[in-house]
């Protein structure tokens, strides 16, 4: 099993360059599916759960080239079946994604029910009031979603809450169908627009996307594309705010500033210097940080995503801070484990209450799920000693060669199979 061995104490000093946003890449990966031309998506993240997905879309037939570590040509002209059987995709939350690209391609899908991190309730009953009311019958039956309609006709869908996976499902299975279908209090993200915009790039009919109310005029059928996803905010934001953890100079390059304000606003409330160019951010961060207070919203809120990587800022902070996250309940299960790193931290209900110390010391922990793991990683960077990080698996579904990045901008970490190696690694860097 891999773990990441990482010694403390380096600050994060150079140039690191952000790949394709993976939430936009997988249902834009879904997406491309719903033409039978081909599609060519570059700017693709390679990582665990993009690759779990095109492994599992090969199954039904999709033909999948790839053409480069980040590029890759789809088409979906001989799909031969609308049952995805892969059994990986449960491991994934975007196994949701190819319900709505198969439901409005083909008018019917039977896909597992989809996994991913466990940080809380992750229901989907938004996706399937949708899928109903462009007069789909859907089932959750032996584990599968299944849904099938004899016709989806548009209509007018007032989402009850914000969801980013429900407002693109339903958008796509809403681009095929008849008529115009209006999704009020849709989810705003960037991602939401980037997969609005690749639908258009094949032919769709969109507008409105990163606004709360999206409308879609269906189309009889989409074309082939070329598409670059957008920069991945997460992965930006990661590294803006591992700069902050170990009192480095990052410059992150290949970003969208503007969708990083929210996590930028932050950054200088907590005492970091944040430079902003046409697309990279700078970073800088020489003192304490100053305390604050976060809540998690839908964008352009603070993002659940970037929840963990603030919170383990502001444990290094002056004085107490609260973070409170309104998306996920269970978000905070790494505040253990950043406890035994020294951290003081006290989580009641969905609101961590955190008493900045002075420093973390390096501890053997495990990584909860991917944001999470990210986190204590850049905890693990700032810490006294050494550090035996568990469960990088996690970690490796979302971030591209993370410890390849961090190494380059001076990080100490090396990803070990077992304890020998971890001495190994001692030896080296002690
Ligand atoms: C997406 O998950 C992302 N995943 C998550 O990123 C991200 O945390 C989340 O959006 C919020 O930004 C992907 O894009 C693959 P939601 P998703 O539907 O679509 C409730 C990461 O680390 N809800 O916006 O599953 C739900 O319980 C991952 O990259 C319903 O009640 O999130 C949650 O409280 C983790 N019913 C809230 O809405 C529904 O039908 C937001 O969920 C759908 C959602």
């Amino acid at each position: 099993m891999k773990q990441y061995a990482i010694k403390g104490g380096n600050p994060l000093v150079g140039e690191v360059e952000i790949g394709g946003s993976k939430n936009a890449a997988l249902p834009i990966l879904a997406a491309a599916i719903m033409t039978d031309e081909t599609v060519y998506i570059d700017n693709m993240p390679d990582v665990f759960d993009t690759n779990v997905l095109l492994d599992a879309l090969t199954t039904i037939g999709v033909s999948i080239v790839r053409t480069g570590r980040h590029s890759v040509t789809i088409n979906g002209g001989n799909i031969f079946s609308k049952q995805i059987e892969d059994d990986n995709i449960k491991k994934i939350r975007a196994a949701y994604y190819p319900v709505g690209a198969l439901l409005g391609k083909y008018r019917e899908a039977i896909v597992p029910l989809p996994g991913g991190c466990d940080i809380g309730c992750r229901a989907i009953d938004q996706h399937i009031k949708g899928f109903r009311a462009l007069g789909a019958e859907v089932l959750i039956e032996h584990g599968y979603i299944k849904t099938r309609a004899d016709r989806l006709v548009g209509t007018h869908i007032y989402m009850d809450c914000v969801s980013v996976g429900a407002t693109i499902n339903v958008m796509m299975a809403a681009t095929l169908a008849e008529g115009t279908t209006i999704i009020e209090n849709s989810a705003k993200e960037p991602h939401v627009v980037d997969v609005a915009n690749f639908l258009n790039s094949c032919g769709a009919h969109i507008k409105g996307a990163g606004t709360d109310v999206i409308r879609i005029k269906g189309v009889k059928k989409l074309h082939g594309a070329e598409y670059t996803i957008i920069p991945d905010q997460i992965e930006a934001g990661t590294f803006m705010f591992a700069a902050a953890v170990t009192k480095g100079d990052l410059m992150v390059k290949n970003v969208i500033p503007k969708h990083l304000e929210s996590i930028t606003a932050k950054l200088i409330e907590i005492g970091c210097e944040v430079e902003e160019f046409d697309d990279c951010m700078r970073v800088v961060c020489s003192k304490t940080l100053k305390p604050t207070h976060v809540k998690t919203l839908p964008y352009p809120g603070f993002p659940t995503d970037m929840q963990p990587q603030i919170a383990v800022a502001l444990g290094l902070g002056e004085g107490i801070s609260i973070v409170t996250d309104t998306i996920f309940e269970n978000r905070f299960k790494y505040v253990d484990e950043l406890t035994r790193m020294g951290a003081n931290i006290r989580v009641e209900g969905s609101t961590a209450i955190i008493n900045g110390v002075k420093k973390y010391t390096g501890a053997g922990i495990s990584a909860p799920d991917l944001r999470a793991g990210a986190a204590l990683v850049t905890a693990a960077l700032a810490a006294e000693g050494y550090t035996l990080l568990d469960e990088v698996q996690y970690i490796q579904r979302g971030y591209e060669d993370f410890h390849l990045k961090l190494k380059a901008l001076g990080a100490q970490i090396e990803l070990v199979e077992d304890q020998r190696e971890f001495q190994k690694f001692k030896l080296k860097t002690g």
